[in-house]
């Protein structure tokens, strides 16, 4: 896998995947989309819920990780994080996002978010509790309604189509628990298609700069 390092508008870094032509994040921001799209569209939502249980699809970074982290206050956090393929360690030391956010509670975060074990739950903090799994979306199983949120963080559907299928969305609505929110980058019709016909009920909300629409799809309550 060859990986770049590539600047983008607010300052933060993100990876090129030289493989695959593809960006991890916006080049109009790392921060500001993840932020966005991630935390805004979607943390927010629970932030009256003292337990919150999150599934990320393509860890990559670990950004969504440490955003979700800095903003959850005094929630208790289950983030599972899904990554078959993760950065090597040298592509992790040059991202820089605990300086840009607030080193001196980031930088510690950070480093344990990449150095904790692989395929068990460790504790960040005492309200914060992470399992990376190194499983791709379409071998990893989980059991029905065991996340609150979704954070479908995948490369885009040009490139890995097999994704952001009806298949696999099935799967992740039977994840969610009713209720549950999906929350993507993605703005095109044929996702929000796949989506509903996995059962979701689907809207566009605004996006980050630089992306007029994102999607965000609910497991509504019957
Ligand atoms: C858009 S990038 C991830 C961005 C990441 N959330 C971040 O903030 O850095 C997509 C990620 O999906 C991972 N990936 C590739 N194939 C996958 C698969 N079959 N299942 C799950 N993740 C996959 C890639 O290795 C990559 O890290």
């Amino acid at each position: 896998m060859s990986i770049k390092i590539i600047l983008t508008e607010d300052g933060s870094v993100t990876l090129f995947n030289d493989d695959l032509n593809e960006v991890y994040h916006s080049k109009y921001g790392a921060i500001n989309e993840s932020r966005h799209v991630f935390i805004q569209s979607g943390l927010k939502l629970f932030k009256e819920e003292e337990h919150v249980s999150v599934l990320e699809i393509g860890m990559g970074t670990g950004l969504n990780i440490l955003l979700t982290f800095m903003h959850s206050n005094s929630q208790n956090v289950n983030y599972t994080a899904i990554e078959p393929f993760p950065p090597d360690a040298s592509v992790i030391n040059q991202l820089n996002y605990p300086e840009l956010l607030d080193s001196i509670k980031a930088t510690p975060v950070f480093k344990n978010i990449h150095q904790s074990a692989w395929n068990q739950w460790v504790s960040l903090d005492q309200n914060f509790a992470l399992q990376k799994i190194d499983k791709t979306l379409q071998l990893v199983e989980f059991d029905e309604c065991s996340f609150h949120l979704v954070y479908f963080d995948a490369f885009s559907p040009d490139v890995q189509p097999e994704l952001w299928s009806e298949e696999q969305f099935i799967k992740i609505f039977k994840w969610l628990k009713p209720g549950g929110v999906l929350v993507t980058y993605s703005s095109r019709g044929a996702v929000k298609r796949a989506l509903q016909a996995a059962g979701f009920s689907v809207e566009k909300i605004p996006g980050p700069k630089g992306k007029r629409e994102i999607i965000r799809a609910f497991k509504l309550k019957t």
